[in-house]
């Protein structure tokens, strides 16, 4: 069983969509603690509602992205975390944060990287860039964390359609529930059976325990 470190900072639907696989037995891990840079996050709530512990950890609060970056990391190691999940995380950390978990922190990002990512687009605003930009087909990612925003080799990806009508908000609902609230425990259950092999950029299926 792994021990998972979570990282939220809004209303945590991933993070419940980890929880629910979890408990439906899909994922042989536990998450042991549960770290927002918010303190009013309601994904908070959702983990204490199943006695996860949860602790806010503000940006304000240290010198530099670098010293807060540090404090998590601290935290972490604390908490002997074998994965991170970046469920909903708004923050971009130092490179020291991704040095010190090679290959162990995921994110989830609501659009086919590299399309619409990188620096600026997160939440909403990546749904209304694919709108801008006319798309017809959308999705999610899920991928290792390296040292840059939205970076990292890709684990799952998950297409989504767009249709003429959709709003922002409506884009991004359909892109939670048909992509990131599948792919997301996904890729975690194929961590937690050793079956994510990294070389170089790409992420291989390998065999497992
Ligand atoms: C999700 O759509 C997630 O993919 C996105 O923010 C939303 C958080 O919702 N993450 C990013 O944009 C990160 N760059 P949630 O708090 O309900 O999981």
């Amino acid at each position: 069983m792994i021990r998972i470190g979570a990282l939220v900072s809004g209303g945590g639907t991933n993070l419940q969509a980890i929880i629910d696989s979890i408990n439906e037995g899909r994922i042989d891990g536990k998450i042991v603690t549960a770290v927002s840079n918010k303190p009013g996050a309601y994904a908070l709530e959702r983990a204490a509602k199943y006695g996860i512990e949860g602790r806010v950890i503000k940006v304000k609060d240290y010198p530099d992205r670098k010293a807060y970056s540090e404090a998590l990391i601290e935290h972490f190691k604390e908490k002997r975390v074998d994965l991170i999940l970046l469920a909903g995380f708004m923050v971009i950390l130092d490179p020291v944060f991704t040095e010190a978990f090679p290959n162990k922190i995921m994110n989830i990002h609501p659009a086919l990287i590299p399309s619409f990512c990188g620096e600026g687009f997160y939440g909403l605003h990546v749904h209304e860039a694919a709108l801008e930009k006319g798309v017809k087909v959308t999705g999610a990612t899920v991928h290792f964390v390296d040292g840059k925003a939205d970076n990292g080799p890709i684990i799952l990806q998950k297409a989504v359609e767009v249709r003429d009508d959709d709003t922002a908000e409506i884009l991004q609902r359909r892109v939670m529930e048909e992509a990131e609230w599948k792919i997301f425990p996904e890729a975690v259950a194929l961590f937690a059976e050793g079956h994510l092999k990294v070389e170089g950029n790409k992420v291989i299926r390998a065999g497992g325990e």
